[in-house]
């Protein structure tokens, strides 16, 4: 029997349900719903319908994971506190504080990109501290200095669409289904990627910025000038502008930083043009490479837990636990009060 902290995690910030339960011992289990198929009419995620999904998925999904780890006694509750929508939060965060009332357990909000940041730690191989991190999903593209847990530095940023949302209206452009993402990468497999030169984007300017907006008015424009049989070409030409300008950035942050480890997150981090060119770089340049699993690129909440681990003497009772932030900048947080536990780096 696990006689240290069994911390629950639980995940709502956008259209992922999500529950996950974290050890000493490492990921005791994790289970997603998808909330894909109930969004896609809509062709973006609809945050009403978004809220009461999860009211009805998350108290079973739970129930998943315990019985999955065969346990129920959990001595603490993470769940995500921001950024994502409102009422999305809002479901996880009532339900972390009425369970941590019931159950009389600790509760706290994590942040939803630092738990995507430290996600490669629940891998065997953990990156070590310093390290570049860029995070990329529908709703960020940063690169962050990441000195220790809490200790984040953000050394850019994109000025306009994050870079999943540039391949979502890419995608809608397209006309591909939703997520976009996804679906521009599949249609990209049997494009040529050197056909169209997208332009990338602020790569002639010094800095660590991003601007993707341009790139998805080119795409618009190849796309009225051609025809349904360039859309495989337009979006492999696309993912290489992003991947290139992605790569690009990732380098100067090393640089500038001095550190020799890059840790990318987020779901764009799913993207395998994406992954190739980073791991080619990375045995050219020499610098260590993470990324989480495929299934914990995209939501989920074994990263929540695990920041709920890592920040275990942060908890406190339920009550205090409704509480949602929309928008949250991740340099607000600080290294976990006292490190309880110790991180699975070596
Ligand atoms: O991290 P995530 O699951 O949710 C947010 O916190 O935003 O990221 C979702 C984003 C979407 O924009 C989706 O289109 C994109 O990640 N994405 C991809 C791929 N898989 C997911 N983008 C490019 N290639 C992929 N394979
Ligand atoms: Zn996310």
């Amino acid at each position: 029997m696990n006689q240290g902290p069994i911390i629950l995690g639980i995940e709502s910030s956008c259209d992922e349900t999500a529950a996950a339960l974290y050890a000493d011992c490492g990921l005791l289990a994790h289970a997603v719903h998808s909330q894909i198929a109930l969004h896609a009419d809509y062709g973006g995620v609809v945050p009403e319908l978004a809220s009461r999904d999860h009211i009805r998925k998350l108290i079973p999904l739970i129930d998943a994971v315990m019985a999955q780890a065969r346990t129920r006694q959990i001595t603490g509750i993470a769940y995500t506190r921001g950024p994502g929508l409102v009422g999305a939060l809002l479901v996880g965060g009532t339900v972390a504080a009425g369970l941590g009332m019931s159950l009389g357990v600790p509760v706290l909000g994590v942040h939803h990109m630092e738990g995507h940041l430290l996600s490669p730690m629940l891998e065997d191989t953990a990156p070590q501290f310093p390290f570049v991190a860029l995070l990329v999903s529908g709703g960020h593209t940063l690169l962050v200095e990441v000195r220790g847990v809490g200790r984040y530095r953000l050394l850019g940023q994109s000025l306009d669409d994050a870079v999943g949302e540039a391949f979502d209206k890419t995608a809608k452009i397209l006309g591909l289904g939703y997520p976009g993402g996804p679906a521009l990468a599949a249609l990209a497999q049997a494009g040529d990627s050197s056909r169209y030169d997208f332009p990338r984007p602020m790569l002639k300017k010094p800095g660590l910025d991003f601007s993707f907006s341009g790139l998805k008015t080119a795409v618009m424009l190849a796309v009225k000038a051609g025809h349904a049989d360039d859309h495989a070409d337009i979006a492999a030409s696309f993912e290489q502008a992003v991947t290139a300008t992605l790569v690009a950035k990732c380098r100067r942050a090393l640089k500038a930083t001095g550190c020799r480890g890059l840790v990318v997150a987020g779901g764009v981090g799913a993207n395998k043009r994406l992954r190739a060119a980073l791991a080619e770089q990375a045995r050219h340049d020499g610098f260590a490479l993470h990324f989480p699993r495929h299934a914990f690129c995209t939501d989920n909440a074994a990263m929540i837990a695990h920041v709920g681990w890592l920040r275990a003497a942060e908890m406190r009772p339920g009550i205090a636990a409704v509480d949602a932030r929309a928008r949250w900048p991740l340099t607000e947080l600080a290294p976990p009060l006292t490190t309880s536990a110790s991180p699975t780096t070596a």
